[in-house]
């Protein structure tokens, strides 16, 4: 009988941990996430050890869980997925041996996979993906635009040079004394409020597509305190607005321009603040008003957080490539794509 193309994917690069089954590239069986967002919500961002504790307290409990729901064994599987980085060492280290242990002892091949080639992925479990094609990713530690020519090649065209998105959405929803992580409040708060503040647009402006948000971040965080010295009180519905539209026409505008230059048949938006709508609207808008004939695909919002799905979906294309790991795999931190003019 020939065997099902069937992966077991597992992510913990942050401060979810998360297992899933993977079948013929796109069709997932199982994702099962277990979130420590509460745990480090009193420390007001991610604690790396507290999250290394949860993966090691979770991450058997989710394999069987996994396997369970998706109603297979072990034999059944032919590869094992797991993100190698970006991300906190600790935390990827528990996947990368938890995985490592499971891929020896069932005599499985393993597949190493960067996290944020799984963010792009997660696109291809909504629907087919036409080559070539831009993403946009943002999410709380990485802000950038990945051309890809074709089925896992990806080269970095433009990044943020200082915070990411979602840092930035986090950093001034503390100023807000709004709950780590912020960028959803202020996303809802951004629609009731008005953009009255005209915060600046970093870099808007250059022929580049890079980012930088440390400026608006400052700016913020300078509006807020000076008022609050002066005994004014600000609206934080339109102090949250007028950010969430600077993000975003940076955010839009550069996009656009990356799509324009290089020709692209899709548009993928992944990451955690893919999820954010005020983006979401103004992409489709501008999109469909300026080049109709470009495929905006944006993964639901359970897919654009960090899951083992979207890892599981990348692996395959990982498999086309021939990329496989031994035992001596390691976690790696700092993991990221080439960028395209430094080749
Ligand atoms: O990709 P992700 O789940 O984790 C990594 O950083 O890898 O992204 C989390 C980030 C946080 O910074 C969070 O504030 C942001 O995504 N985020 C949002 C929204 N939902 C989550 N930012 C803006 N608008 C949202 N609706
Ligand atoms: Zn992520």
């Amino acid at each position: 009988m020939k065997k099902r193309k069937l992966i077991l994917a597992v992510e913990t690069s942050c401060d979810e941990t998360s297992v899933a089954i993977v079948e013929d590239e796109a069709i997932v069986l199982s994702n099962i996430v277990a979130s420590q967002v509460k745990s480090h919500q009193r420390f007001g961002g991610i604690v790396p050890e507290v999250a290394s504790r949860h993966h090691v307290e979770q991450i058997s409990i989710l394999f069987d869980e996994a396997m369970q729901e998706a109603n297979v064994t072990p034999q059944d599987l032919s590869q094992v997925a797991v993100t190698y980085g970006p991300g906190l060492v600790g935390a990827l280290l528990i996947g990368v041996s938890a995985a490592k242990a499971f891929a020896w002892a069932h005599n499985l091949p393993l597949i190493p996979v960067n996290h944020m080639a799984g963010h792009i992925y997660a696109a291809r479990i909504v629907q087919p993906l036409k080559f070539p094609l831009i993403a946009l990713l943002v999410s709380g530690g990485h802000t950038e635009l990945v051309y890809m020519k074709a089925d896992g090649e990806y080269e970095i065209i433009g990044e943020t040079r200082d915070d990411a998105a979602g840092e930035a959405y986090d950093k001034v929803g503390r100023v807000l004394g709004l709950k780590y992580p912020s960028g959803k409040e202020i996303d809802e708060m951004a629609h009731v409020g008005k953009d009255t503040f005209n915060f600046p647009r970093a870099m808007l402006n250059e022929n580049n597509f890079d980012f930088s948000f440390s400026g608006l971040k400052s700016s913020f965080i300078n509006t807020v305190h000076n008022a609050e010295q002066k005994g004014i009180a600000l609206e934080p519905k339109n102090l949250a607005c007028s950010f969430q539209n600077a993000v975003v026409d940076v955010l839009v505008t550069k996009t656009l321009r990356a799509i324009k230059e290089y020709n692209v048949e899709t548009l993928v938006v992944a990451g955690g603040v893919a999820a954010n709508q005020g983006l979401r609207e103004e992409l489709a808008k501008t999109l469909n008003e300026q080049m109709p004939e470009v495929a905006l695909v944006i993964p639901p919002l359970r897919l654009c957080g960090d899951n083992a799905g979207m890892i599981g979906a990348a692996a395959f294309a990982s498999i086309k490539h021939n990329e496989f790991a031994g035992m001596d795999l390691n976690a790696v931190p700092s993991l990221a794509f080439e960028r395209m003019d430094e080749n």
